[in-house]
C-alpha cells in the first residue's frame, strides 16, 4: 500500500512505500524524513530541572532547515541528511554541528551540547509558551560605582571547568590563589560562572543549586583569604547554560547577591534574546546597573554581550566596569588572535573604571604552547584588558605561573593611565586594516612598564603570520618590533 507523505507522522508509511519500491527495483533505498515537530528531554540540570528541546524541521531532498527551541534559546539551523544521519548548524562558522542525530524508527536519537537524548513527535502544546516582554526602562546615565580603576584581575571558572564547578573546587582555587602568589600579584576576584543557579522560591528568591550549599559561607571563605567573590547571571529568563536568569528579578537578585557578599557580577545576554533585540541592549543592561547601585554594595559590573550593539559607546553609561567586545574565546591561537584584533576600534573607549574585555584568559589550559600563552598575556596587557585567569590554579606549571605573574607585564596592563594600545605601521609590518593609529604618547606610561613588555615577549613569541603590530609608543621601535614579530629581535 502506497500513500502520500504528509509531515513526519508518515515515516512508517514512507518506509512501506520505499520497501515496495525497493522490492520492485531491488535497490536498498531508505528515504526517511526528519520533517516535523519533535520534542526531546535533555539532561537534568544541576538544579533538578530538565531541559526540553523542541525541534521544528523541514527536509527537502538532503537539505534540512528549521528551528531549535530550548527553555532559554531559539536558534535557526540548517544542514544535511545522508541516509538516517543528519547534522544541523546554526552558523557557517560552527566547527561542529549544534544538533546531530539519526532517525530511528519513530524517534530521533540526538546529540546536542555533548548530551545524547531521544526526541519523539511533539503534540500540540508541547512548545514553551512565549515569555512576556517587560518594557525596559527609559535611558539615563547610571552613576559610576568607583570600582575597577585599573582592569579587574582574578579568576573565573568557565574556560576550564564549565559546569563542573562546585563549592569545594572554588575553595581549593581560592586557597591556591593565595599559595601560588596569584592574589599578591593582583588577581583578587574569584568568580563562579554559569551553572551555580538553583530555582526560585514562591517569593521569587533565587537559591544556588546543590553544588553550592551556602553561598554566603563560600563568600565569607573567599573573603577570609583576602580575595573577592564573583557570580554570574543573565538579563534573560535563562542563562546560556539554561539556568534561571535575572529577568524580572533584577532588584531582588542584586539584593541577594549583595547579601551573600558578592563583589563582581558577570551579566550574560544569552537568554535575553528570547525577548529583546539589540536595540534594547543598553536599557536592559542599565536596569541591572541601577539594581547593583541600589544594593548598596560595591559590585563590579561585567557586561557580557559579545561586543553587540556598539557596547563600547554605552557600556560605561549603564554602570558597566567592563564589557565583552568579542564572542567566546577558546584555547587556540586563532581564537585568541581573532579576539585581540577586535579590540582595535574599541581603543578610545577604555579608561579607568570602564574597560574593553576581549574575554577571559586561556593561559595554562593546554592547547597552546607556552610561547603562545606568553603572547596571549602580552597582547592582553597591551590592550589594557581585564585579566581573568581561566586555568587550574591548583596545578599550574612553573612556566604558566611565570607568564601569569610576570609583574612587569602586569604593570603594563595595570598602568594607571588606562590607555589601550593601538596598532601602528612599522617597516614592513602591516597595520591592522588601518582602523586606528593612535598610540600611547611618550611619558604616558612609565618607562618601567615599556621595558617590561619588551622583556616579556621572548624570541619566537609571535612566530606565526600576524598581521597586526601592536605598540605602546610609535617612538619606541624596539618595543613595537618585539611585540609584532620576534624575527626582528637579535
Ligand atoms: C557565554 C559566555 C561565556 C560563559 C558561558 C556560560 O557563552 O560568553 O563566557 O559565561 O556563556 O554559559
Amino acid at each position: 500500500m502506497i500513500r502520500l507523505l504528509v509531515g513526519r507522522s508518515t515515516k512508517r508509511v514512507c518506509l512501506s512505500a520505499v520497501f515496495a519500491a525497493s522490492a520492485l527495483f531491488s535497490l536498498p533505498i531508505f528515504a526517511q524524513t526528519v520533517t516535523g515537530k519533535w520534542i526531546g528531554t535533555q539532561r537534568l540540570l544541576d538544579n533538578g530541572e530538565s531541559g526540553r528541546v523542541f525541534l521544528d524541521l523541514h527536509q527537502t531532498g538532503t537539505e534540512v532547515s528549521g528551528t531549535v527551541t530550548t527553555i532559554g534559546h531559539v536558534y535557526q539551523v540548517t544542514g544535511t541528511i545522508a541516509g538516517n544521519h543528519f547534522e544541523l548548524f546554526s552558523s557557517p562558522k560552527d566547527a561542529k554541528p549544534r544538533v546531530a542525530g539519526d532517525i530511528a524508527g519513530d524517534e530521533l536519537k540526538l546529540t546536542r551540547d555533548n548530551d545524547h537524548f531521544v526526541a519523539v513527535p511533539a503534540k500540540p502544546g508541547d512548545e514553551y509558551p512565549p515569555y512576556e516582554r517587560i518594557t525596559p526602562p527609559a535611558l539615563h546615565d547610571v552613576a559610576y560605582n568607583g570600582l575597577a580603576k585599573t582592569p579587574p584581575m582574578g579568576w573565573n571558572s568557565w574556560n576550564l571547568f564549565q559546569s563542573h564547578i562546585d563549592d569545594k573546587t572554588m575553595r581549593e582555587i581560592a586557597d591556591a590563589m593565595v599559595t601560588s602568589g596569584m592574589r599578591d600579584a593582583g588577581y583578587v576576584y574569584v568568580n563562579i560562572d554559569d551553572t551555580w543557579e538553583g530555582v526560585r522560591d514562591a517569593q521569587g528568591n533565587l537559591s544556588p543549586n546543590k553544588k553550592f550549599p551556602d553561598m554566603k559561607a563560600l563568600a565569607d571563605y573567599i573573603h577570609s583569604k583576602g580575595l573577592k567573590f564573583g557570580v554570574y547571571s543573565s538579563p534573560g529568563p535563562r542563562t546560556c547554560a539554561e539556568y534561571p536568569g535575572s529577568y524580572g528579578h533584577e532588584e531582588q537578585d542584586a539584593q541577594t547577591f549583595a547579601a551573600w557578599g558578592v563583589d563582581y557580577l558577570k551579566y550574560d545576554w544569552c537568554g535575553a534574546r528570547m525577548i529583546y533585540t539589540h536595540d534594547d541592549l543598553q536599557a536592559v543592561y542599565q536596569k541591572m546597573g541601577n539594581a547593583l547601585l541600589n544594593s548598596g554594595r560595591p559590585i563590579v559590573y561585567s557586561l557580557c554581550e559579545y561586543g553587540s550593539g556598539n557596547v563600547a559607546l554605552w557600556g560605561a553609561k549603564v554602570g558597566g566596569n567592563l564589557w565583552r567586545t568579542t564572542g567566546d574565546i577558546s584555547d587556540s591561537w586563532t581564537s585568541m588572535i581573532a579576539n585581540i584584533e577586535k579590540q582595535v576600534p574599541t581603543a578610545p573607549y577604555a579608561g579607568p573604571g570602564h574597560w574593553n574585555d576581549p574575554d577571559m584568559l586561556e593561559i595554562g589550559n593546554g592547547h597552546m604552547t607556552d610561547e603562545e600563552y606568553r603572547t596571549h598575556m602580552s597582547l592582553w596587557a597591551l590592550a589594557a584588558a581585564p585579566l581573568l585567569a581561566g586555568n587550574d590554579i591548583r596545578t599550574m606549571s612553573p612556566a604558566i605561573k611565570e607568564i601569569l605573574m610576570n609583574h612587569e607585564v602586569l604593570a603594563v596592563d595595570q598602568d594607571a593611565l588606562g590607555k589601550q594600545a593601538s596598532p601602528v605601521k612599522i617597516g614592513n609590518l602591516e597595520m591592522c586594516k588601518g582602523e586606528r593609529s593612535g598610540t600611547w604618547h611618550e611619558g604616558e606610561v612609565s618607562a618601567r612598564s615599556l621595558a617590561a613588555l619588551q622583556r616579556s615577549v621572548s624570541q619566537g613569541s609571535l612566530h606565526r603570520e600576524y598581521p597586526t603590530a601592536w605598540s605602546a609608543s610609535a617612538s619606541r621601535e624596539e618595543l613595537i618590533v618585539s611585540v609584532a614579530g620576534a624575527q626582528h629581535i637579535t
